[in-house]
């Protein structure tokens, strides 16, 4: 059992705590593994794992074409999309799912920008779960069909995405469903912390000088800073990287935050980018972002459309990875980093590619499970006749 002592407030989130020791993380190299490795800093019990699908121990990638194209010798992709559902969500997935099955609960729910539902739709269905996600209106349709062939069930919010939020924390508690929402589950943040130790070990036990990583409502790279820092507290590393948290030029709450200037209208449109995933007009832990990012030393940019299209390129063209453009953003701003001194072309820098873009092969989206609702009592009329929860 990971050996949680305490659970602690930190700006805005629940942090759970160890006894730290360099003998939680195991030393052998093997050829492949998953996230269930670092176990020893994990909330799970003792026993068999009961989550049924392999997550994390993504590869690290050298991308030699894309370093010489950057003239970046020391640049590496940590390629997040090798997941089962091709997004980091995957990992967070898992945990929470992973004690929701320790707890015999039946149902999960999260709202979503759409990767996040789409790992819940795929890890409930593995897990035997019934899955109720809530997304905004303007929610992707490919994603859509992912989630009705996984048998989910997706409610519709016209209100966005904090409303979606708001509906599926009250129906987590109110009908007592295993609540997965990003940031309020403290799971999903230890879930995700795994990449920061997967990279350390991939580098040879070495910590990177930076790391470039999307930011939407910010546990990605909240986690990776908690993970950082608990390997300094294991006295593995001494020190973290600095964190370069990218959002896009059309939502960038957390950038104008950062460099403490009012956001115009044109700054907070989440409809208005092609990166969806990092689209969040009001972040779950806004504040323990601003916070990682000042502590690493690191920084906050923001990307134009025009760069996240040209990273996806980037990224097939010279690296052979698929992303999605809030995938591809952690490279949109590589140069940014680079032109505010943030990041040194000579310098061991990873970029997060956290996502790409799924296609819903098979039967189409399924209308019959998919309902726009403003309320909790017609979420509940709609699943009266559902006897799978
Ligand atoms: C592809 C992709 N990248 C990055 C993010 C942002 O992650 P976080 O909400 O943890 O900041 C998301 C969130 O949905 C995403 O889908």
């Amino acid at each position: 059992m990971g050996s949680v002592t305490t659970s602690v407030a930190r700006a805005g989130c629940e942090w759970l705590q160890y006894d730290y020791d360099a003998a939680l993380i195991p030393q052998d190299r093997p050829p492949s593994f998953t996230m269930w490795r670092y176990r020893g800093l994990l909330p799970v019990p003792d026993g068999p794992v009961r989550y049924p699908l392999p997550i994390g121990g993504t590869p690290l990638l050298p991308a030699p074409a894309l370093r010489q194209a950057v003239g970046m010798p020391q640049l590496w992709i940590k390629d997040e999309t090798r997941n089962p559902t091709a997004s980091n969500k995957d990992r967070a997935t898992a945990l929470v799912i992973e004690d929701g099955l320790r707890r015999g609960v039946d149902t999960i729910t999260t709202a979503s920008t759409g990767n996040a539902a789409v790992a819940t739709s795929f890890g409930a269905a593995a897990a035997g779960l019934r899955a109720v996600i809530f997304v905004s209106a303007d929610c992707q349709r490919e994603k859509l069909g992912l989630m009705t062939q996984a048998g989910a069930w997706v409610f519709q919010v016209r209100a966005g995405y904090a409303a979606a939020v708001d509906l599926s924390r009250g129906a987590a508690r109110t009908f007592g469903w295993l609540d997965r929402n990003t940031g309020a589950n403290p799971y999903t943040i230890e879930a995700k912390k795994t990449v920061a130790f997967e990279v350390w070990e991939q580098l040879g036990r070495r910590v990177p000088d930076a790391m470039v990583v999307p930011v939407g409502d910010g546990p990605t790279l909240v986690a990776l800073d908690k993970g950082f820092a608990e390997l300094v507290s294991c006295g593995l590393a001494e020190r973290r990287p600095r964190l370069i948290g990218v959002q896009a030029e059309r939502c960038q709450p957390l950038v104008r935050a950062w460099l403490g200037e009012p956001a115009g209208p044109a700054e907070l449109d989440p409809a208005a980018t092609a990166a969806d995933g990092i689209a969040v007009l009001r972040p779950a832990i806004g504040d323990a972002v601003l916070d990682a990012v000042r502590q690493s030393g690191g920084g906050m940019v923001a990307v134009t459309e025009r760069a996240l299209l040209s990273a996806v390129e980037t990224l097939a063209g010279r690296a052979g990875v698929g992303a999605e453009p809030a995938g591809a953003a952690a490279l949109a701003g590589l140069d940014r980093a680079i032109e505010r001194g943030l990041v040194d072309r000579s310098e061991a820098v990873v970029l997060l590619v956290t996502g790409r873009e799924v296609k819903a092969f098979g039967a189409p989206t399924d209308r019959a499970r998919i309902a726009v609702v403003e309320r909790l009592d017609e979420v509940e009329q709609a699943l009266a006749g559902d006897c799978s929860g």
